[in-house]
């Protein structure tokens, strides 16, 4: 399985793909957990992409074509993956395709602006290994740590009110007519979003026919 997510910030894009992943038993390939772990690092991509990330701007395609082929190149890729925040824009899935990379399905989860602001003010994420939890839809077992990997869980930066504004302006403007792009190879599949996120998952299982 080939899946890429595709769906606002704070859709529910990481949460399913580390869900689907263990269930399916293939690797996630989340661009905004490399960009954030780059970051932390200092490495030079991560002081190219800082600026962009923490005000909610997509960085450069070049830089993250370049991560994600490379990360598509290593082992654990072979038998499937789920991309999670990525293609972000037209160019970036014209960059695959011409990679060679053919996907089985794009799958959108639907959630509408005023949830998604309401959403992310109670969300919490691993700066190590990654995980989302939510104070109310998924509160992790010990309070303000990390259920995978014990590290004590952060706000994110760019979950600022005024920064979630501008990154859902950027996701109308620049990822969702990838809605349309993989419409017309006969690939998207879309889910409403669910008060649960259990039931989320239930939806996504029911339209890749898990
Ligand atoms: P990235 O990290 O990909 O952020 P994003 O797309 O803005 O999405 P989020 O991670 O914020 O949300 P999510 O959909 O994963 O939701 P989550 O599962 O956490 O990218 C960050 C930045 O990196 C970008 O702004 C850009 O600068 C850069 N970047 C990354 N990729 C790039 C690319 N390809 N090109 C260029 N730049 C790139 O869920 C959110 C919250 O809701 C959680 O608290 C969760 O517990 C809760 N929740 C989830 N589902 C439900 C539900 N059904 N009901 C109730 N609560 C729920
Ligand atoms: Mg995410």
């Amino acid at each position: 399985m080939k899946l890429i997510l595709l769906g606002a910030p704070g859709a529910g894009k990481g949460t399913q793909a580390d869900i689907l992943s263990k269930k399916l038993g293939i690797s996630t390939i989340s661009t905004g957990n490399i960009l954030r772990a780059a970051m932390k690092n200092g490495t030079p991509v991560g002081l190219r992409a800082k600026e962009y990330v923490e005000s909610g701007k997509l960085v450069p395609d070049e830089v993250v074509i370049g991560i994600v082929q490379e990360r598509l190149a290593e082992k654990d890729c072979a038998g499937g993956y789920i991309l999670d925040g990525m293609p972000r824009t037209i160019p970036q899935a014209e960059a695959l395709e011409r990679g060679g990379i053919d996907i089985d399905c794009a799958l959108s989860i639907e959630v509408e602006d005023a949830v998604i602001v309401e959403r992310m003010s109670g969300r919490r994420t691993c700066p190590d290994c990654g995980a989302s939890f939510h104070i109310k839809a998924n509160p992790p077992k010990a309070e303000g740590i990390c259920d995978n990997c014990g590290a004590a869980l952060t706000i994110r930066r760019d979950d600022a009110p005024e920064t979630v504004r501008d990154r859902l302006a950027t996701y109308h403007a620049e990822t969702e007519p990838l809605k349309a792009f993989y419409a017309e190879r006969g690939k998207l599949k879309t889910v409403d979003n669910q008060p649960t996120i259990e039931a989320t998952t239930a939806e996504i299982e029911k339209a890749l026919g898990l």
